[in-house]
């Protein structure tokens, strides 16, 4: 699908170009864009007959009128013009997409917004564009035959007065919806294409856009003490891998601490010894979604050559049961020292990042970690699929996190941490043992995190319960992995961390 921008059309929109044209309606409705008297009326009254009101996801769609080139218009609500924001024309975008996909070769979004709205007519266009663009993912590499109409819509051209702001808009935006759909490739992988060193190997591809990428074997983990890590994956036929990334952007000078984002990639959870029942096992393919969002991120910030150091580390393993896997009792010594006793192997990513965070913070001396993880099933009972679980010891990264969320349609929700939490975590024999007891589940594991993180503004995010998504599908997301966490991170940066 080739996306691009054009000048709004001065004599009328149906006097030329083919393909579906796009108006806007506020609410009302009324329409957006000054057309001939011809025209409006035909268009009143399809709104009319529809029961169109113009709110923000009502659609009108009518056949062109005769002597147009075109073969169809669609009006799409934009509600009060003093609400438009981002969010809208996201939805628009994608909408309209998902609406012609495959029954359109050709569309044309010209939209007004009115000054009133909360961003500008270049800001629109290019969220239009970000929404088509979303709203076009397909994972389609594993079918021979098409589960559906093969998708025919080719172009898209997004009508603007202000074009140069669109397109620079987007430059940025496209590099973001790029990292999400790295991210949304690596979690919808099935696991046996997937394992943890060919997940290591194509991180490599970050390296064309000037990201440095290390790959640490298990020798080199072994040699490091990266135990805790290792354990998960000592009943997998497959070698588990780290892999450190750097991106350095930022100018010269200023601050060079680098930001750094660890993910969880466990590329199957089998639960290991502590096996998962059958039906909780399926999905577990996703959970490495943690370390997908850490890639996706780092392709962003490179292919929009932030200005800001940034580090991402992923840990990747395969938990599975054999002979020669991690039991139930075995106690495992971290990198940091720390002896840890495994009383459930399914409790593994909680293993993996101990050492991610661990080798993050001593190597990098950080500005913050912020880790992202498929980390518990609880987080799902508490939040459901609307927020994931934030967890931090620093007030104002988690405010900025939470601010960044709500903007960027990635909620997050703040829980507790302390230290009456942390006791749940205490070993009759070593360190810490990796499970708390049957309550609160998620902070439980929080906790454990937390004692591998020493003087550093941290934040962990749960993402269990939006890294995927079994139910209805959004209208950003046709796909089953979500790339959450990719907009919220990049933002975050854009917002607070560069320059
Ligand atoms: N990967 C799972 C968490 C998970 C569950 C993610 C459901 C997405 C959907 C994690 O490794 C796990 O198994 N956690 C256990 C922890 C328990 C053993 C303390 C869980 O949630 O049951
Ligand atoms: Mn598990
Ligand atoms: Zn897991």
């Amino acid at each position: 699908m080739q996306i691009s921008f054009a000048a709004m059309p001065k004599t009328g929109p149906l006097a030329s170009g083919s393909g579906t044209l796009v108006l806007g309606a506020l609410e009302g409705p009324k329409l957006a864009h000054e057309t001939d008297s011809g025209l409006s009326a035909i268009l009143t009254r399809a709104m009319t007959a529809a029961g169109f009101k113009g709110k923000p996801g009502q659609m009108v769609e009518i056949l062109a009128p005769s002597g147009s080139k075109r073969s169809r218009i669609l009006i799409a609500g934009l509600g009060k013009a003093e609400n438009i924001n981002t969010a809208i024309a996201d939805m628009i975008g994608a909408t309209v997409t998902g609406k012609l996909l495959d029954r359109e070769t050709e569309v044309t979004f010209a939209i007004e917004v009115p000054k009133k709205a909360k961003i500008s007519d270049g800001e629109f266009a290019a969220h239009l564009a970000f929404g088509a663009q979303m709203r076009s993912y397909r994972f389609d590499l594993y079918r021979t035959a098409p589960r559906d109409e093969k998708p025919t819509l080719a172009k898209v051209t997004i009508a603007t007065a202000e074009g140069a702001t669109a397109r620079k808009d987007w430059e940025e935006l496209s590099a973001v919806g790029e990292g999400i759909f790295w991210a949304r490739d690596l979690v919808n992988e099935p696991p046996n294409v997937l394992y943890p060193e060919e997940f290591a190997r194509r991180t490599k591809v970050l390296a064309k856009l000037g990201v440095k990428v290390e790959i640490l074997n298990v020798a080199h983990m072994q040699k490091l003490g990266m135990n805790s890590l290792l354990s998960v994956g000592w009943g997998s036929a497959r070698p588990s891998a780290l892999v450190v990334m750097q991106w350095s952007g930022a100018p010269k000078g200023k601050k060079t601490a680098p930001v750094a984002f660890i993910g969880k990639g466990v590329c199957f959870d089998s639960g290991g010894l502590s096996l998962k029942p059958a039906g909780s096992m399926v999905g577990m393919k996703g959970d490495m979604a943690g370390a997908a969002t850490v890639v996706g991120v780092m392709h962003a910030l490179a292919r929009r050559k932030a200005r800001v150091n940034a580090v991402g580390v992923i840990g990747l393993v395969e938990n599975m049961p054999d002979g020669a896997a991690l039991r139930p009792n075995d106690v495992v010594t971290s990198m940091s020292g720390k002896t840890v006793e495994v009383l459930n192997t399914d409790a593994e990513g909680r293993l993996v990042l101990a050492d991610a965070l661990w080798y993050t913070q001593s190597r990098f001396k950080p500005r913050f970690m912020i880790n992202l993880a498929t980390l518990t099933g609880a987080i799902v009972t508490a939040l459901g699929l609307e927020h994931a679980g934030l967890f931090s010891n620093d007030d104002a990264l988690s405010a900025q996190l939470s601010e960044v969320g709500t903007a960027e349609g990635e909620l997050v929700w703040r829980l507790p941490l302390s230290d009456a939490y942390d006791k749940l975590l205490r070993s009759k024999i070593a360190d810490m043992k990796n499970i708390g007891g049957p309550a609160a589940g998620s902070i439980t594991a929080a906790q454990f995190l937390q004692r591998f993180v020493n003087n550093v503004p941290w934040a962990h995010l749960d993402i269990a319960g939006v890294a995927w998504q079994d139910g209805e599908q959004k209208a950003l997301i046709p796909s089953w992995s979500t790339g959450w966490g990719v907009r919220l991170l990049n933002r975050l940066v854009a917002e607070h961390y560069e320059g």
